[in-house]
């Protein structure tokens, strides 16, 4: 009987009918995100404040308000942007990396894109890893 019962439970799991935030965004891993992350990283640092490179830092990035960086100068569709979404979700940064332009058109970020959707889980866990090895 328990033997069943553990096999409905991974069922369930499998059709991920039991926990909605867990979806593939959620399930991602953090070391080979962090391999992932090199391809971001000729334009954003990861450390806070550092935004030499391009792009702004992408300390505490998951969650962190659109265009919040003090001192970087953001273009005007992603200044745009900031008005209709509050924050950088897990979901928003996933399709945000998907395809820049299409969620951004006219972003000043001159990246193709990453098709990937593993690649793009285990990247985000990294920048969430890093938000919290930093608190
Ligand atoms: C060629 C340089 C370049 C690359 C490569 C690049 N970015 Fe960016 N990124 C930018 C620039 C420039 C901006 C500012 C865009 C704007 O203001 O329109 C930006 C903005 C962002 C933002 C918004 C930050 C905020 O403060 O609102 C996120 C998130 C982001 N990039 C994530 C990534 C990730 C993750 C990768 C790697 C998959 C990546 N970027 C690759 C240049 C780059």
């Amino acid at each position: 009987m328990k033997r069943r019962r553990a096999a409905s439970t991974w069922l369930a799991l499998a059709l991920g009918g039991c926990a909605p935030m867990a979806g593939p965004v959620a399930s991602g891993d953090p070391v080979r995100g962090e391999r992932a992350f090199l391809k971001c990283y000729s334009c954003h640092s990861i450390e806070p404040g550092e935004h030499g490179y391009g792009g702004p830092s992408l300390y505490e990035s998951v969650d962190r308000p659109i265009a919040s960086v003090a001192g970087f100068d953001y273009s005007a569709p992603m200044r745009a942007l900031s008005e209709r979404e509050m924050r950088w979700s897990a979901d928003l940064l996933d399709r945000f990396i998907t395809d820049p332009e299409a969620v951004v058109p006219g972003t000043d970020m001159t990246f193709t894109g990453m098709e990937d959707a593993a690649e793009r889980a285990d990247l985000i866990a990294y920048l969430r890893e890093n938000d919290r090895d930093s608190r």
